[in-house]
């Protein structure tokens, strides 16, 4: 007999198929009646594969009394409750390291399309505006540019060192100091204020909620840039939209938003924002790699053996 699990959010279809090898999946996000659904399938339920802001709080958990594994598609963990997972000890596990690479390009894409507005000029060129209005307008050099990374983790220090290979200076704010040799500052005031550039590279969640507000952005002032690669919880939407939209701060390039994939439409009016629809890990590489981590963990736990990624 296969182990049932509840899968939260619609998954990679590689992975999918890897967890139904092995698994017997119901799949939460496809019904329509998420009681009957739960009434069915909850008592036989002992781990549940979640997929970034699908993921689990303490009501559902609580609906599953053999509840034994979160196993999670993706790094960031800010949409399960770990508290009320530890309460009942139930293990979680994340994909780490496997994706650093990738958001960090993903990162330094959005730095220099942000400066240089690359995708602002594409469609200058498209408009036919060129020929008739003459070249596009000059834009900000990455050199010599200092990037604040807010979160120097595994994915903000791969960001750095990329950074550094643009030419531009690192300064950082974690929770901790790190043992490195670029600039740590206080908090994220003083960051913005010694920075050309903010990187957002720190965990969503309770602890870093609009981390980002009105007086950081206005450290950063009417020349800097803010880049979010981490969630959009970090940063105060309302206040980074009017100070855009102000010109109290130069730009911003966004691969994370609130109430995602529904975002504020006021966003599409903004020309010094660069938009992404969070695809920082979103190649078929990294993507596999995450899966297999998911699949992996649990297969583990299910074989008697410790998992190889939990939550710490
Ligand atoms: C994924 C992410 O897109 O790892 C994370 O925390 O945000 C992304 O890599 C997400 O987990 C799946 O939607």
């Amino acid at each position: 007999m296969k182990p049932e699990i509840i899968v939260t959010g619609k998954i990679f279809q590689p992975t999918q198929d890897a967890l139904d090898q092995s698994f017997t999946c119901h799949k939460l996000y496809e019904t329509a009646d998420r009681a009957a659904f739960l009434r069915q399938h909850a008592p036989k339920v002992r781990a549940l594969a979640t997929f970034g802001s699908s993921g689990a709080d303490a009501a559902l958990m609580d609906q599953l009394p053999k509840l034994e594994l979160i196993s999670n598609f993706g790094v960031g963990v800010d949409a399960i409750d770990l508290a009320a997972a530890a309460k009942r000890n139930i293990i979680v596990t994340h994909t780490p390291d496997v994706l650093n690479d990738c958001v960090a390009d993903t990162a330094m894409a959005l730095v220099l399309n942000t400066l240089r507005r690359i995708p602002q000029s594409e469609s200058y060129l498209r408009a036919s505006q060129w020929g008739t209005r003459g070249a596009y307008p000059l834009t900000t050099s990455l050199g010599g540019k200092t990037l604040g990374v807010l979160g120097l983790g595994r994915i903000g220090e791969a960001i750095a060192k990329r950074a550094e290979a643009f030419g531009m200076k690192i300064r950082y704010h974690n929770r901790s100091r790190k043992p490195v040799a670029w600039p740590y500052e206080p908090n994220a005031v003083s960051l913005a204020k010694n920075s050309d550039v903010l990187l957002i590279a720190a965990p969503g969640g309770a602890e870093t909620l609009h981390i980002v507000n009105a007086a950081v952005l206005d450290a950063l002032g009417p020349k800097g840039h803010v880049v979010n690669i981490a969630r959009g919880s970090l940063i105060d939407e309302a206040a980074l939209l009017r100070y855009l939209r102000e010109g109290k701060i130069a730009g911003a390039g966004l691969d994370v938003f609130d109430n995602e994939p529904k975002i504020n439409p006021a966003w599409f009016a903004l020309e010094n924002a660069v938009l992404l629809p969070h695809v920082g890990s979103a190649t078929m590489e990294t993507r596999t790699a995450m899966g297999n981590l998911q699949v992996e963990n649990l297969r583990l736990h299910f074989a008697g053996k410790p998992v190889k990624t939990p939550v710490k």
